[in-house]
Formats: C-alpha cells, structure tokens, sequence
C-alpha cells in the first residue's frame, strides 16, 4: 500500500464514541498558547475536565512553533497542543482527541480551523452554536475529515 491509502485506510476506523475510547486518565498534554489568549484558557479547561494533564507553555512565537509541529497555514487556529504524539491545532472537542488516542491513526494531528463559535473554549452564554468541521491532517497535505461537530459532540450522524 502507499503511505496515502495507510492514511486513509486507518483514517476510516477511527470511529467517535467507540466502546472503550475514553482518554486515558491524566495523559500528558503540553499547550502552547499566546499569553493573552483568553480563549485558549477556557479550552484548557475543557481537556483538564476530562482529565488530561495539561502543562501550558505561554509563548510570544506560535507561528514559529506551529510551522515546527507541522500544523498546515490553511487549518490554523489560535493554541497548539501535543499529545500522544499527536498535534492539536485549535478548540478540539475532547472526544475526538479521545478516538485519535485510542485508535492511533497514521496522521500529524486533528485540528479545528479558525474559531467556530460553540466548540470547547468558544462557548460563552448566549453565544448561537455554529456547526465546525474537525479535520486529521498528515503529511503532503493529506486530510480526512473527522465529522462536523457543534458544541463538543459530534452532529452529522
Ligand atoms: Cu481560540
Ligand atoms: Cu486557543
């Protein structure tokens, strides 16, 4: 097989809410976030919830450390994460990081684009949900969309 069909093969079991799936207790995530990110605050809260033990890396140079982590321009966001050895670009629901840890695919990471009103950290009182898209990204540009999303859960099944 070429490495592309590996990537889409594997992309294709990752599958949400998997019997078994959940996030291994106090798993260790480094977040990389812009100090005055207020946001990136409210998402750490999100994975911290869910038991992630999240050690913040407050930095002036994301661009640099998204560029290095491999993160493509067209899906960025504002924080970056790593864990399991995968990179998390955006306001990640917790249960699609938990089905990428628990089913490992052959990919760089997952990533939320821009930031959708309603995902995890964007979702003030009184804000209107907004679908958003939850996109796995490999190398040489390969992606394979996750599922649309609105608030943490999954909403297009
Ligand atoms: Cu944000
Ligand atoms: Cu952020």
């Amino acid at each position: 097989m070429t490495r592309m069909t590996l990537v889409a093969a594997s992309a294709a079991f990752l599958v949400l809410g998997a019997a078994g799936a959940s996030a291994a207790p106090g798993a260790a995530m480094i977040v990389h976030k812009d100090p005055n990110c207020g946001c990136c605050g409210a998402w750490i809260d999100h994975v911290r919830a869910a038991g992630f033990a999240v050690e913040v890396r407050d930095t002036t140079r994301m661009d640099e450390i998204k560029a290095a982590l491999g993160v493509p321009d067209d899906l960025l966001s504002c924080h970056t994460a790593e864990v399991g050895g995968y990179v998390l670009e955006g306001h990640v629901p917790v249960s699609a990081i938990e089905a990428v840890l628990a089913q490992r695919p052959g990919v760089v990471g997952v990533a939320v684009p821009g930031m959708p009103m309603g995902s995890p950290g964007m979702d003030a009182p009184g804000m209107v949900a907004e679908p958003y898209e939850v996109v796995l990204f490999a190398e040489n540009d390969v992606r394979h969309p996750l599922g649309t999303f609105v608030g943490a859960q999954r909403a297009d099944r």
